[in-house]
């Protein structure tokens, strides 16, 4: 006979081990447990060295069809800036002056971080409406307008950390405050106190002036 009480007693354990699993996971049994898509749909950040950015590639000879469609509007058709919007091309040589002109180019440090924003958050009002290959190409563009890359540079997900930008290292100020110790360039974190050896005793080498010599 089929035995129902071996059955239920299986049902009643993997619904506890079940439930176990999950609670671990939401531990106020608040909410619901994010998909994986969803949590792709904010994990969009770009690092300085690339990691992150999605496959995908652009030059600037596409990128400059889709710039005069989408940004040219306000940032001008070579990135000069219309009106008081942001210009995006140019300045360079000016960071140190009286007026700075921060841009694109002159200014970040890093391509990927021009990608990151302008996938993130352009065009103004119309934010995360561009494809990743659309994205690769206005970067490209954007970096060929600086004199950056070539026309026909075809940026990926792959160079786009490598990029050298012009003021990559203009954010490296040297530490001002005068009790940390730089060591490569870096504050020391940890065992900074040199031990110091003594070589010698003002005594032993008899440079104490004697009293009474006239
Ligand atoms: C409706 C006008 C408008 C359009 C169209 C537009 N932008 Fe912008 N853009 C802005 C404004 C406003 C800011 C400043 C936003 C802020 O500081 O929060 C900005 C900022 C930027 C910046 C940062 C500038 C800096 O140095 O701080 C970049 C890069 C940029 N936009 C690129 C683009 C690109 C690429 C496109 C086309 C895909 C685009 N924008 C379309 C208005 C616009």
């Amino acid at each position: 006979m089929f035995d129902w009480v071996k059955l239920l007693t299986l049902i009643i354990t993997s619904l506890f081990f079940m439930n176990s699993v999950f609670a671990s996971e939401r531990k106020f049994n608040l909410g619901k447990i994010a998909l994986k898509k969803e949590v792709a749909g904010w994990d969009i950040d770009v690092r300085p060295d690339g990691k992150g950015a999605p496959i995908g590639k652009g030059n600037a000879i596409k990128g400059e069809e889709i710039y005069a469609e989408v940004c040219a509007s306000c940032h001008g058709d070579f990135g000069e800036g219309i009106d008081r919007w942001p210009e995006l091309v140019g300045g360079h040589d000016s960071l140190d002056t009286h007026d700075p002109i921060k841009t694109t180019g002159s200014y970040w440090p890093y391509a990927s971080t021009i990608y990151d924003y302008i996938y993130r958050a352009m065009p103004f009002g119309a934010a995360q409406s561009l494809s990743h290959d659309e994205t690769y190409q206005i970067v490209a563009y954007l970096l060929y307008m600086n004199e950056i890359i070539e026309e026909d540079f075809e940026l990926t997900e792959k160079n786009i950390g490598k990029i050298k930008m012009p003021n990559r290292n203009g954010f490296l100020l040297p530490d001002p405050r005068p009790d940390v110790k730089i060591i490569n360039g870096k504050p020391c974190m940890k065992n900074c106190t040199v031990p110091l050896k003594i070589i010698g005793k003002a005594r032993d080498i008899d440079v104490t002036p004697e009293e009474n010599k006239s």
